[in-house]
This record gives structure tokens, sequence and C-alpha cells, in this order.
């Protein structure tokens, strides 16, 4: 933690005021995201501005343990995560978090609000707003408000630029290919490697893929994602296709069962294929088990399917964020700004989430734009302000040649 905390400026000056002026006094914060070092820097924040914090994991193996507890015995904090939690105690520790009668839900996936919705009367009574941190959360709580079924306001933190843009192609491009190298200690130069799907995460992930040396195959289902793939000059063809030709292959799609049976027919031996997805659900591992003949840990992070064709594929991190599951999730230095809006998200609903509808929320185009300006200043970099004149030809219609 004291390595990172340099590297989170923009969240340390948060904190620093909010020190100060409190304004989650008296907040009971329920946060279900990944237990890391940059994670316990939020929580840290939180208290400081008076919330009354509680941590779950929200993924089963992206907990680092030694960071649960320190935030329990040094800090004094609720913390019910333990890497390699099995499903049910998954669910009992979002349950011990949300019994604590929350205030405000902080998600990275939308699991305590899933559970909140499922169980409204035992767990919905006192919460007045919640944040999400990831597109699939986002697309979880979209699917609630579209059926009229959503019950609180809820901040979509993802959709922020200083969030998806930085975080989900810079944070998402390095950690994934340091979970990759983590794992396997494979040469990526001449490697072909296989992105499937070019959201943010793909994009970035694509893009340092391409830094190290490999031969970057694209897959996408949307046409003009698709394009942006194939003018940003990566080859992009059918998954069904780029499977036979991948060395290393990464789902990156938030859908299910996007590599199936006959995807793992296809692949050559020896093939490595991993998950940067929210959910372990990319990944059709049962089907992957139905066609071997023995699945073995190779070494820590990797399973080794032996099919009954004879060849190899070599899963890494249990299909889940190989990333957080084979190395530590992405740097300070981009976390700073996702959870600065995380921690900016709470104060405006401390303060107005009574007064909002429940549906979902952008973070307020201002709050995006400081956070920005202070991760530049904080960088020591300038850019420069429109003069007045130039403020009035951007503003007006009448001006042309
Ligand atoms: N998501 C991706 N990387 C993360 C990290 N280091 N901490 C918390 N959530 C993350």
């Amino acid at each position: 933690m004291d390595w990172a905390e340099p590297q989170m400026p923009v969240l340390l000056r948060i904190r620093a005021r909010a020190a100060k002026q409190r304004p989650l006094k008296g907040v009971r914060v329920a946060c279900c995201l990944h237990v890391t070092t940059e994670t316990a820097h939020l929580m840290l924040t939180l208290r400081a501005a008076g919330a009354d914090v509680a941590l779950c994991a929200s993924n089963p193996l992206s907990t680092q343990d030694d960071i649960a507890a320190t935030l329990v015995k040094d800090h004094g904090l609720a913390v019910f995560a333990v890497r390699g939690e099995n499903r049910a105690t998954y669910y009992e520790h979002i349950k011990a978090v949300l019994a604590r009668r929350a205030h405000i839900t902080m998600d990275d996936g939308a699991d305590l609000v899933s559970t909140v919705h499922k169980q409204p009367g035992r767990f919905g009574g006192s919460v007045i707003g919640g944040t999400e941190e990831t597109t699939t959360g986002v697309i979880r709580l979209q699917s609630l408000d579209a059926q009229g079924k959503l019950r609180y306001p809820v901040i979509a933190v993802n959709e922020a630029s200083t969030k998806h843009l930085f975080d989900n192609r810079y944070g998402t491009g390095q950690s994934t290919i340091d979970g990759i190298l983590r794992a396997t200690n494979r040469l990526l130069a001449g490697s072909v490697f296989v992105v499937a799907g070019y959201g943010w995460c793909g994009k970035g992930l694509a893009q340092r893929a391409r830094g190290m040396g490999a031969q970057v195959i694209v897959t996408e289902v949307d046409p003009i994602k698709g394009l942006e793939a194939v003018m940003d000059g990566f080859q992009v063809m059918p998954l069904g296709a780029a499977v036979r030709r991948a060395d290393i292959l990464v789902t990156v799609t938030g859908c299910a069962q996007v590599l199936s049976t006959r995807h793992f027919r296809g692949m050559k031996d020896g093939v490595i294929i991993a998950n940067a997805g929210h959910f372990d659900v990319e990944l059709d591992l049962g089907a992957l088990k139905r066609l071997s003949r023995r699945v073995r840990v190779l070494r820590s992070g990797i399973q080794q399917y032996a099919l009954r064709s004879g060849r190899t594929v070599n899963v890494l991190g249990e299909g889940r964020l190989v990333n957080l599951a084979c190395a530590e999730g992405h740097p300070p230095g981009v976390m700073d700004m996702s959870f600065a809006n995380q921690a900016l998200a709470c104060e405006y609903l401390a303060k107005r989430g009574r007064r909002l509808e429940p549906h979902v929320y952008p973070v307020p185009a201002e709050m995006d734009r400081e956070i920005a300006r202070l991760k530049l200043a904080s960088l020591g970099i300038g850019i420069d302000r429109l003069t007045p004149f130039q403020k009035r030809y951007l503003s007006s219609w009448e001006l042309g040649t």
C-alpha cells in the first residue's frame, strides 16, 4: 500500500479534503470490489470522509489476502473476502456486507444491486443509491432500469471518460498481458494473439499485444467495432477461423459461451486461452471438460486440459479475470482516476441521492473533467486555455469561413 500510494495523487487529494469536511459522516457504504491494494486506498478514503465501510469481494479469485488482512487488523475495517472462496461463501459475504443496512452500495459487476433486488425486504430498506464500476454491471443495471424494476438511483462510474478511456483501455491492456506473462512466462513476440471483443478493454489489449511484437487478430460481432479494428491495422476474421491460428486467445466480450465446443475442437495443440471479461462465463469450461480425458494444474494459474483428440488446451486463472487471478489487476496509476470517480460519486449520492429518481445516471461531466485536470496537474503537465474569442467562436453558429 505504501508503494502504491504515491501513484494515486487524485484520490489522496480527495482524501485530504474529505478528512476535513467529512461529507460521508454516518453514511454506511457497502462495497463489493476486487480486494486489492488500490481498493484499500479507496476504502481508507471513504473512511476518512466519515463513512462506515464494509467490503466484500467482487470475484472469488481476485482477493489479495494480505490486503484483506491489513484492512481488518491494522485499519479496523469490516472485510469479508478470502481468495479462492467458493460460490456459497462468495454470496454469504455479499449478504454479510448488506446485512449492515447500507445507505450506499458500491459495486463492480452489480452483485450487490442484484442481491438487494432479489431480497428487497431483507436488504433494500436503508439504501439511498449506488455506484457501479464496470461495463458488465452497467449493462445489468440498464436492464433493471428498462424493466422499471430499479429501486434506487445508481451512478454508472464506468461511463465516465476518466474511467473507461483509461482503466478499461490502458489498465486492462497492461494488466491482462501482465497476468498472461506471470502465469506462462511465454515469449509474445511472433506469437499469434487473438483478442475476442473490441470494446475499450479489447482495444487496449490488442494495442499492448501488438506492442510486444505479437501478430494480433481481432474478432467482433459489431460491424462498427470490427471496422474500427480493421482501420486500427488489425486482422479481423470470424472467431471460428481465428481459433485455428491462435497461440494465445483472450476473450474480452462481456458475453457468455464465447468459446464453446466447436472452437475447442479447432484449436492448435498447446494453445493458451484466458478471459479478461468480468464474469467467468466467456469460456465454456464445462464443454471443454467434456472433450477432455484429463485436467491437471500444470503450474500455478494454468489448468491443462488434455483432449481426447490428443491435443492440449491451457486455461489461465480458471477462466476468471486473468489480470486479477494471475496478476494484481490494474496498476494504481490508473485506478487513481476510477476510484476518484467512485469517491466523488459516493459524496454526490450522500448529498443528493434521496432526491434522484431510481435510474442509471452518468457521473456529472464537471466531476469527470475535474478528475482529468487533477490527474494532469499531478503529472506536472499543463494544457492550453481557449481565448475569449475562441469560446465565442465555438458557441456560435453564425461564424463560418
Ligand atoms: N479492477 C481492475 N484492476 C483493479 C485493481 N487493481 N483494483 C480494484 N479493481 C480493479
